[in-house]
């Protein structure tokens, strides 16, 4: 039997992909190619290029492998872009995984792991953020998000399907192979952006605001590495396999560092001096995001490997340097 893998040629997907292969499992692809890359997707997976709102689609691909259980990416993951088309992340986000679900129902799947986000939280009470904080999201891409996540709830009450939810923190890092890596166009992440300067691609960051409540002003994240993530997924495929009950998770390192810590940080993974500048700051950004993550290792025996944030810069800096322009080179 398959799993099969939605959105598994984008970022995260395409190293679940390879985790997932490296686990001796038989993994099938589907992907729309809207933000994802082709050659980011193993050729020892099948790939299917087509868009999960097309339930024709969805059939043929269902009808002509045997799928054991969904790891669920697909979907839009801007937090700003949100905000501007609202209406495109409700049918993308919550109309494709409503039809994604209907073929999964169809066709007798019950089991799904799904790509969710500490954007379902919002601003946090306290930190580190625990499963049972209140979610309050702050963009219509949290909020289509936690709606994936209620849906998956009410299907589990009508006819058994079982999920697993991982709310990550700060994806970033690449394969530590250097096969495969971030490639966002255009990128907003924090530091595939840093890294743009040794590359000579910008001749400084910008830090978005040093007025923050912070020990020195700007804005702390939880980040985590891809692969950790990645085998994340895994073990929740393993935790549904087992039969445990459908449930929730954070992903992060339970650690935090601010952008002025990341930068000096990327200074010595390149030895590049990366000029900074404070500009002003990006609306809809929390000062403090940092995961608990206590649940995922008691639970499903998740340890992340990659505890330094110096080795993750280093595996970002290994893909960028020899793709720097993405999966265009
Ligand atoms: N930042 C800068 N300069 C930049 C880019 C980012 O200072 O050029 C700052 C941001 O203001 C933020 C931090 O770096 O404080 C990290 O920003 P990212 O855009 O890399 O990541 P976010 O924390 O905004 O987003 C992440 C995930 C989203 C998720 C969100 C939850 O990427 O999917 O956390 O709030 F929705």
């Amino acid at each position: 039997m398959a799993i099969l893998v939605t959105g598994g040629a984008g970022y995260i997907g395409s190293h679940t992909v390879m985790e997932l292969l490296a686990q001796g499992e038989k993994v099938v692809v589907v992907d729309n190619l809207r933000t994802g890359h082709r050659s980011a997707v193993s050729p020892e997976a099948r790939f299917y290029e087509g868009d999960i709102r097309d339930r024709g689609f969805l059939d043929r691909v269902f009808g002509e492998n045997d799928i054991e259980a969904v790891i669920h990416f697909a979907a839009s993951s801007l937090v700003g872009e949100s905000v501007q088309q609202p209406l495109a992340y409700y049918d993308n986000n919550l109309f494709g995984t409503h039809s994604l679900v209907g073929a999964m129902e169809a066709h007798g799947v019950r089991k799904i792991v799904f790509s969710s986000t500490a954007a379902t939280y919002g601003e946090p009470e306290r930190v580190p953020i625990e499963e049972s904080a209140p979610t309050r999201p702050e963009s219509p891409y949290g909020e289509t998000k936690l709606a994936m996540e209620n849906m998956f709830r009410w299907c589990d009450r009508a006819f058994g399907l079982k999920f697993v939810s991982l709310r990550y923190f700060n994806a970033c890092g690449a394969h530590p192979d250097g096969t495969i890596g971030e490639d966002h166009k255009p990128e907003s992440h924090l530091i595939p952006i840093i890294l743009q300067v040794p590359l000579g691609e910008r001749d400084h960051i910008g830090i978005f605001g040093d007025d923050y409540p912070t020990e020195d002003g700007t804005c702390v994240r939880d980040y985590i590495h891809v692969m950790d993530l990645a085998n994340a997924h895994y073990l929740a495929l393993n935790y549904l396999r087992a039969g445990h009950p459908s449930d929730v998770f954070n992903l992060g390192n339970g650690t935090g560092f601010s952008v002025k810590q990341v930068i000096e940080l990327a200074r010595g993974v390149t030895g590049h001096p990366i000029p900074a500048a404070v500009s002003p700051r990006r609306a809809g950004d929390p000062a403090v995001l940092i995961a608990s993550s206590e649940k995922a290792k008691s639970k499903l025996g998740w340890k992340p490997r990659y505890d330094d944030l110096g080795t993750i810069i280093g595996t970002a800096w290994k893909w960028h340097q020899s793709h720097p322009n993405g999966y265009a080179d």
